[in-house]
């Protein structure tokens, strides 16, 4: 087993884990943080996306010893004081979602993705930059949708 300490919205977490668990199961077997999801086995979806040190990451690419002593933002913190984040309101707005399994990933690909910009993101940046994020449902138009209007009421960049 190895000892890992991972900062997780917030809170520090200390555990033992085998070192073969990936970080994805870390957040969802052990804390109970079930909002990042598993949508594949071949890290190509993106349901599992999380912050570490406030860049999106693959958590089932990582393992839970490697954010070792680092920061890990889940879906579960972007809502603060029962206030959804601008990005969940606009997906609930522009009907971003259907089954709703991808979104977590997107949230948080779409997050990092907006603080990171140089400038307001257009609608191919969001294509380009979302490119590892896949939805089975909904067609991506509302996703884009739903970003371009979050990245207005995050005032980032603009
Ligand atoms: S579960 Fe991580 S990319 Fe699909
Ligand atoms: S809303 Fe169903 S997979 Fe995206």
């Amino acid at each position: 087993m190895t000892h890992v300490s991972v900062t997780v919205n917030g809170v520090q977490h200390d555990a033992e884990v085998e070192p073969r668990t990936l970080l994805v199961y870390f957040l969802r077997e052990n804390l109970g943080l079930t909002g990042t999801n598993v949508g594949c086995d071949t890290s190509s979806c993106g349901a599992c996306t999380v912050l570490l040190d406030g860049d999106s990451v693959k958590a089932c690419t990582l393992l839970a010893a490697q954010a070792d002593g680092r920061e890990v933002t889940t879906i579960e913190a972007m809502a603060t004081d029962g206030e959804l984040h601008p990005l969940q309101k606009a997906f609930h707005e522009n009907h971003g979602l259907q089954c709703g399994y991808c979104t977590p990933g997107f949230i948080m690909a779409a997050d990092s993705l907006i603080r990171e910009a140089s400038g307001p993101l257009t609608e191919e940046d969001i294509r380009r930059g979302l490119e590892g994020n896949l939805c089975r449902c909904t067609g991506y138009h509302n996703i884009v949708k739903s970003i371009l209007a979050a990245q207005e009421s995050m005032g980032a960049n603009a």
